[in-house]
C-alpha cells in the first residue's frame, strides 16, 4: 500500500463528475487499499477518489470511534437509492479543506447499493454519522463539495482563502 497526496481546492479534479468503473479489477482494488491507508493517515473518516486524483466512483470509509475495532468499507460505483424524510444538519469537514467546517442539512438515512473489492453487487443501510459520510463522499463522485451549502459569497470567500494558502505553500 502507498500513501496518496490528497488535493487541496480549488482544483478542477475535485469539480469533476467521476466515471463508473462497472467492474473490479485489480487496479482498482489497490486504488482503495492505497485511499484507506491515506484517510487513516490524515485521519479521516471517508476519502474519495477524485480527492487524490482518481477520477473514478471509488470511495473508503470507517466511522468506526476510537475504541471500536476498525470498520473499513470499500465502495466502486455506489448510489444512493433511498433516502429518509427526515433531515438533519450537521457540521461537516472534508480533507480537501483544511479547517473548513460547514453545517450541511442532509436526509439522516440512506440506502446505497455499490459494489465490493470483489464485484459483488452490495446494499448498505446507514442512519446519522455514517449516513452523512456516505452521502458527503458521493457528493464528491460529483464534483460536489460540502462549501456547496454555502450562499455564493460564503463558498467565494473559502475557495479564495484556500488558494491564496496553496500559494503561499508553492512559493
Ligand atoms: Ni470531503
Amino acid at each position: 500500500m502507498a500513501k496518496l497526496d490528497i488535493l487541496i481546492a480549488p482544483d478542477r479534479r475535485l469539480r469533476t463528475r467521476c466515471a463508473r468503473l462497472g467492474a473490479v479489477d485489480d487496479a482498482a482494488r489497490r486504488v482503495l487499499d492505497d485511499m484507506l491507508e491515506t484517510m487513516y493517515a490524515a485521519p479521516g473518516i471517508g476519502l474519495a477518489a477524485p480527492q487524490v486524483g482518481v477520477l473514478k466512483r471509488l470511495v473508503v470509509m470507517d466511522c468506526a470511534r476510537n475504541e471500536e475495532e476498525p470498520a473499513p468499507l470499500k465502495l466502486v460505483d455506489p448510489e444512493i437509492v433511498w433516502r429518509s424524510e427526515a433531515l438533519v444538519t450537521d457540521n461537516e469537514g472534508c480533507l480537501s479543506l483544511p479547517e473548513v467546517y460547514v453545517d450541511v442539512e442532509r436526509p439522516d438515512a440512506v440506502r446505497v447499493t455499490y459494489l465490493d473489492e470483489h464485484g459483488t453487487p452490495q446494499e448498505v443501510e446507514a442512519e446519522g454519522l455514517r449516513a452523512r459520510c456516505l452521502q458527503h463522499e458521493i457528493d464528491h463522485l460529483n464534483g460536489v463539495l460540502h462549501v456547496d451549502y454555502l450562499s455564493a459569497v460564503k463558498r467565494g470567500v473559502i475557495l479564495r482563502r484556500l488558494e491564496k494558502s496553496k500559494r503561499r505553500k508553492q512559493d
